[in-house]
């Protein structure tokens, strides 16, 4: 076999299998090129994407601004590392600041990493401004909450597969219920927490949405206690959720804000942490960073990605569309109950629930039919299935994909 040209799926999945580790079990479709909400597979066929590789792809695949601010960048310079000062991160932090509203950003390379930062930067804080003795620092997270990969991270993960098999794990977390303010209001009770750390919508566990009111008074409680709420919007942020923030939609400004994925529109990874001086500057030279972090390729990048989403109002965009979009699919609960049994979401980031058919067809099962009719989505869980498509999405477009769906779901 000619390794270095692919010409068919059957080749390149034989490829990965063999060559590549086996964390992932991606859906058999081999993609080859993308451009706004379509990609198509090695033979050419054409499909809708509704994943978005999960949330990064915002602004749509290969957006030509983004694109050109990369080449362009690319031909210049692309890394100095901090050791010196560059001529774009600077212009970068600014725009960043200005766009989400706080003092100062740390950037970052992938999603993990800026969590790991905010981890770091809350724990700082905890010990220098807040007091708490050495070691005692204490961050409550969210139960199946995903923040990562890392081994720090899934130290409090919850998911069995996340975790199994990778400990000894991290102290100096406290897991509570999502959406479960006295549990939030008990662990607030020790006075050595620093941080809560959340997703103000859970998506990797699904897509669930908490009560209304549920960030608003869980960063009342934070304030109350002294105690950083840090928002992870990783995944939410950059108007996924029909808001730039999905804190927006509860009028709470996080203490710590984290970003990636869409941040670079998927061209490249980009993350970042935001906070303001009395957070940030606890973080002194040589106690953080990365050598890729805050590179001019992914500054020039960041800034396009960020301009495209203000330019072309993705934000009301997925907003509009996602009311749409779960109506189509509620209509499609009542009509197969034993089906799909629940739909819920915020803007373009929804999921419905899949109950295995009598015969024992799955979400897999019905993300493959899907593939099989032009669109492409991936359960989760088992049960889930996650319909996030970039933003760039048409109406017109959007009322195709629903009728795929729905048509898919009535043969299955
Ligand atoms: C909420 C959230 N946090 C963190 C991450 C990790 O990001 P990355 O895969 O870029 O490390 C993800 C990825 O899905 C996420 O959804």
């Amino acid at each position: 076999m000619d390794t270095l040209t692919i010409s068919t799926s059957q080749e390149a999945m034989f490829l990965e299998d063999k060559y590549g580790a086996h964390n992932y079990h991606p859906l058999p479709v081999v993609l080859a090129k993308g451009e706004g909400i379509f990609l198509w597979d090695i033979e050419g066929k054409r499909y809708y994407d509704f994943l978005s590789a999960y949330s990064a792809v915002n602004q749509g695949h290969c957006h030509p601004k983004i694109i050109q601010a990369l080449t362009e960048q690319a031909q210049v310079l692309t890394l100095t590392s901090r050791a010196f000062y560059n001529n774009k991160l600077g212009i970068c932090e600014q725009y960043i600041c200005e766009y989400f509203g706080y003092d100062k950003v740390l950037m970052m390379n992938s999603g993990a990493e800026a969590v790991e930062t905010a981890i770091k930067m809350a724990r700082k804080w905890g010990y220098e401004q807040k007091g708490i003795p050495k070691h005692e620092a204490e961050i409550i997270v969210a139960e199946h909450n995903f923040h990562g990969r890392t081994t720090g991270i899934v130290s409090f993960s919850t998911d069995p597969d996340s975790t199994g098999g990778f400990g000894p794990y991290m102290p100096g977390y406290k897991v509570i219920p999502y959406n479960d303010l006295e549990a939030l209001e008990e662990a607030l009770q020790n006075p050595h927490v620093c941080g809560f750390l959340v997703e103000p919508i859970q998506g990797e566990a699904g897509v669930f949405v908490p009560d209304e009111g549920y960030l608003a008074t869980a960063k009342a409680l934070c304030e109350k206690h002294h105690v950083l709420l840090i928002a992870d919007e990783i995944q939410t942020g950059i108007g996924r959720t029909g808001k730039l923030l999905a804190s927006d939609y509860e009028e709470v400004k996080p203490d710590i804000l984290i970003l990636g994925k869409a941040l670079s529109g998927g061209v490249l990874p980009v993350s970042a942490a935001l906070a303001n001086d009395e957070i940030m500057l606890c973080i002194k030279p040589g106690q953080h960073g990365s050598t890729f972090g805050g590179n001019p390729l992914a500054c020039a990048v960041a800034m396009a990605a960020l301009a495209v989403i203000q330019e072309e109002s993705l934000t009301d965009n997925a907003f509009r569309l996602g009311h749409i979009f779960r109506a189509r699919m509620e209509a499609l609960h009542n009509q197969f109950p034993h089906l799909v049994t629940l739909v819920r979401g915020k803007g373009l980031l929804n999921a419905v629930v899949i109950k295995p058919t009598p015969d024992g067809k799955t979400a897999w099962d019905l993300c493959v039919a899907l593939k099989d009719n032009g669109l492409l989505a991936k359960p989760t869980h088992g049960d889930i299935i996650r319909f996030a498509p970039p933003l760039v999405i048409t109406e017109e477009q959007l009322i195709e994909c629903c009728l795929i769906i729905e048509k898919t779901i009535a043969e299955f």
